[in-house]
């Protein structure tokens, strides 16, 4: 059978090449700019490390030198989570290239497309792209993609209707064929029955560091009537609860600010989720290593990749609609 080839572009610890990994791709170019990310992907993955390179052009340099690396690789399947902060597309009339700046970075990945024609691609984001300026943002990014030759659908789906995952996570996933035929048969996965809870991630050792006893917050949250196995929220006064058994949705800037780690009780006490348990809520198989390094760059990463199992269910759907 034949393997496909994959590139791993706003790579993360790479969330993204887990799935396809696992639905039998091959990783041929990984890239990130970010050295904690770095540590983490590295320790993970033993073949083709991740490239630390800005993609952006603060330095236009940084742009053409990731080009050049994915060009002199043959690869056929572009992915990418292209960060989501904004989606400025100020002066998109003067053509895609022309209108770079801070939050374009779709137009780099559109780039990266048109000048190597990858067989397909799939792109993550937030739900709200969908709805972004009452839909403009997302048409153009669409038409662009069209324009340079592909067939593109795209569908939001929930971590915990699709990755039978204890999160509430909906995500918005792009994906295209070159060819008409493959775009035809590809079908995004269906729904299927959650089996796995929120007792099912939860560590059983965890470090008194974890608890929130005896820290400031305590005196505010000691009289909530928490239960067990249920995740909630701190949201400055108020604790919320998650009614539907899940976890919220991990966001890439809990543990730090004002941001807070979701809470779970257990025997113990009430603490914050672990570091290895948000990795556990998105999905990551129990052989991935966190390294030692600051539990806010691990918060970060876990609440900033994907779910593993709905990544995996779309490439092997893509993998299907590739091989015939
Ligand atoms: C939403 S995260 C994607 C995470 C990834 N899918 C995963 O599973 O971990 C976006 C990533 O884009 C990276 N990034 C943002 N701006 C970048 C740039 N200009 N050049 C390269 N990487 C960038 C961030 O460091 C972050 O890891």
């Amino acid at each position: 059978m034949k393997k496909f080839t994959t590139i791993d572009l706003f790579a993360g610890v790479g969330g993204i090449r887990l799935g396809f990994e696992k639905a039998e791709f091959d990783t041929v170019y990984a890239n990130d700019y970010d050295k904690n990310c770095k540590i983490t992907y590295d320790a993970n993955f033993d073949k083709v490390p991740l490239t630390i390179k800005d993609i952006t052009k603060q330095s236009d340099a940084n742009f053409s030198s990731v080009l050049d690396d994915i060009k002199k690789i043959k690869y056929d399947v572009l992915l990418g989570g292209f960060p989501c902060q904004a989606f400025s597309i100020a002066g998109y009339r003067q053509g895609f290239r022309d209108s770079r700046g801070i939050g374009d970075l779709f137009f780099y990945v559109a780039e990266i497309i048109e000048k190597t024609q990858p067989k397909a691609f799939l792109l993550e984001n937030v739900k709200n792209l969908k709805g972004h300026d009452k839909g403009r943002t997302y048409k153009i990014i669409k038409e662009t993609l069209e324009s340079l030759g592909y067939h593109v659908k795209e569908e939001i789906l929930n971590s915990m209707d699709y990755g039978n995952l204890p999160q509430n996570r909906e995500r918005m996933y792009i994906v295209g064929f070159k060819s008409k035929e493959q775009f035809d048969r590809f079908k995004f996965p269906k729904k299927i029955k959650r089996s796995k809870k929120i007792s099912d991630i939860l560590e059983e050792k965890v470090d008194p560091y974890f608890y929130y006893e005896n820290k400031s917050i305590w005196e505010k949250i000691k009289d909530y009537p928490f239960v067990e196995n249920i995740v909630y929220q701190w949201r400055r006064v108020y604790v919320r609860e998650n009614k539907s058994g899940v976890c919220p949705t991990l966001t890439a800037n809990m543990g730090t600010g004002g941001h807070n780690v979701p809470l779970v009780k257990d025997k113990k006490g009430v603490r914050k989720l672990t570091p290895l348990e948000c990795f556990r809520i998105q999905g990551f198989p129990e052989e991935y290593a966190l390294p030692d390094i600051a539990k806010s760059h691990l918060y970060k990463q876990a609440g900033n990749s994907v779910s593993v199992p709905v990544i995996y269910r779309i490439a092997t759907n893509m993998l299907e609609a590739l091989q015939s």
